[in-house]
């Protein structure tokens, strides 16, 4: 058999620790041979760091996975099987900014939701569409697994703009909820099955089952009983869900809803939580020093819990057990981004949808659900025309397209607050939109 190459973009993440867990976990089913962790000068010490790390995970697992450091994308590009991107364009300053300008104008902070999910996908999307016609070159076979956010958007983005085919975008949302419900029910998670239908940070579980037994109604009334839901995720506070509208639902919401249906509760905590520890991009700032801390220890060798602080838990399960799953042609199923194929019968077929699917080596096949309840129809798909024009802008560097994703955002309340956010923004993140100042289609 042989090994397989992973080129990892963005591989001086904090996150990288559990990717490289994940892989050693998997080995058996996963011979990984090639592990490539590529990253910016920026980060290149991060990157050291990270990288000695990941050879002291595996040199404990004593599995013979090399680990090659660089910051030449294109030589760990080449002949790669799998691509993995994890990047951030303009590093944690940029999403301090995403999230602390929108207060000022009275809208919610957020690094995907809102006028900080635009920017950050702006800024992300050229740069992913860099790495697709790179692949096209250099490994065409190869599979392209985006973490990076706003995930919804940039499998858009790949998916209109780039001729890569073979792209899976990926969450942890999902993961995160099976996970809650299994806490909750105090049973081990895969007991649990979720259908989930939905996009990206917008997924519901429709219907929720214990061992094939369908318990939605329970594990609703199960979420509202307390004050908390159980459901949560490090990064979003838990403000509990009034249960009357929940039961009226009847469908599992993900932590992220309630940006939309808990809108000024939100914008209240998050302007008290700033006021105390700063936006959630400064707490992920101080968290992160303190990882590399610990990442620096020479006898560190595995990933450390502290590192489940951070919003992006379970990832490396989500993520190698779907590469996984298409290496073997497993044909389990997961929740992820994939083309809709008319999966959802009220989005496009050619859009991204975050959905249940068949994983299967020629990728995987969307579970068709017939449409989304009547009640969260027209949020999802005003969710998918956001994604879609924002995706144009980013594209195009159209001022216009951009002022149109920002006043369309359910989370910004005018055409004028929408304009003033998008011309500061626009400002702020100068250096890393290029494609918005060069033909100067945007005048103050
Ligand atoms: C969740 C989301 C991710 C996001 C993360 C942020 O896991 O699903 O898309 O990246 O939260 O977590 P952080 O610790 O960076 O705030």
């Amino acid at each position: 058999m042989t090994g397989l190459k992973i080129a990892v973009i963005g591989g001086g993440s904090s996150y990288t620790p559990e990717l490289v867990e994940g892989f050693l976990k998997r080995y058996e089913e996963l011979p990984v041979s090639e592990l490539w962790l590529v990253d910016i000068p920026e980060g290149e010490e991060k990157l050291r760091i990270v990288g000695a790390l990941a050879e002291r995970m595996v040199e404990k697992a004593g599995v013979p996975i090399r680990i090659h450091l660089t910051l030449d994308r294109r030589k760990a590009l080449k002949n790669a099987d799998f691509v993995i991107t994890q990047v951030r364009v303009g590093r944690i300053e940029a999403r301090i900014k995403d999230e602390k300008i929108p207060l000022k104008y009275g809208v919610i902070g957020q690094e995907t939701n809102g006028p900080g999910g635009l920017f950050k996908g702006l800024r992300t999307i050229p740069v992913i569409l860099d790495i697709a016609r790179e692949m096209e070159e250099l490994c065409p076979e190869a599979w392209l697994i985006n973490f990076s956010n706003p995930v919804g958007m940039v499998t858009e983005a790949v998916l209109r703009y780039s001729n890569i085919r073979k792209t899976v975008g990926l969450c942890n949302v999902p993961i995160g909820m099976k996970m809650g419900v299994a806490r909750l029910l105090g049973v081990e998670a895969d007991r649990i099955h979720i259908d989930f239908a939905g996009l990206n940070h917008m997924v519901f579980g429709l219907d929720v089952y214990l061992d094939g037994q369908r318990i939605t109604e329970q594990v609703l009334d199960l979420i509202t009983s307390g004050d908390r839901s159980g459901v949560t995720m490090k990064n979003i506070v838990d403000l509990g869900w009034e249960p009357d509208f929940i039961k009226g639902l009847g469908l599992l919401p993900c932590p992220y809803h309630r940006y939309y249906f808990q809108t000024k509760k939100m914008l209240d905590e998050q302007r008290e939580a700033v006021k105390k520890e700063g936006t959630r991009a400064e707490v992920v700032k101080r968290l992160e020093e303190q990882l590399f801390e610990l990442y620096k220890d020479p006898h560190l060798n595995v990933k450390p819990p502290q590192l489940e602080k951070r919003g992006g838990a379970y990832y490396s399960d989500a993520a190698c057990s779907l590469i996984r799953s298409i290496y073997n042609d497993k044909r389990d199923i997961q929740p992820v981004n994939v083309r809709n194929c008319g999966a959802i019968a009220s989005i496009p077929p050619d859009s991204a949808v975050e959905i249940n699917c068949v994983i299967t080596k020629e990728g995987p096949k969307p579970i068709a659900i017939g449409d989304l309840p009547v009640a969260v129809r027209g949020l999802v798909q005003q969710i998918k025309s956001f994604e879609r024009v924002a995706a144009e802008a980013a594209v195009t560097g159209d001022y216009h397209k951009a002022l149109v994703a920002m006043t369309i955002n359910p989370l910004v309340p005018s055409d004028a607050i929408a304009k003033q956010l998008l011309d500061e923004m626009l400002e702020a993140h100068r250096e890393h939109l290029p494609q918005f100042f060069k033909h100067r289609s945007f005048v103050r």
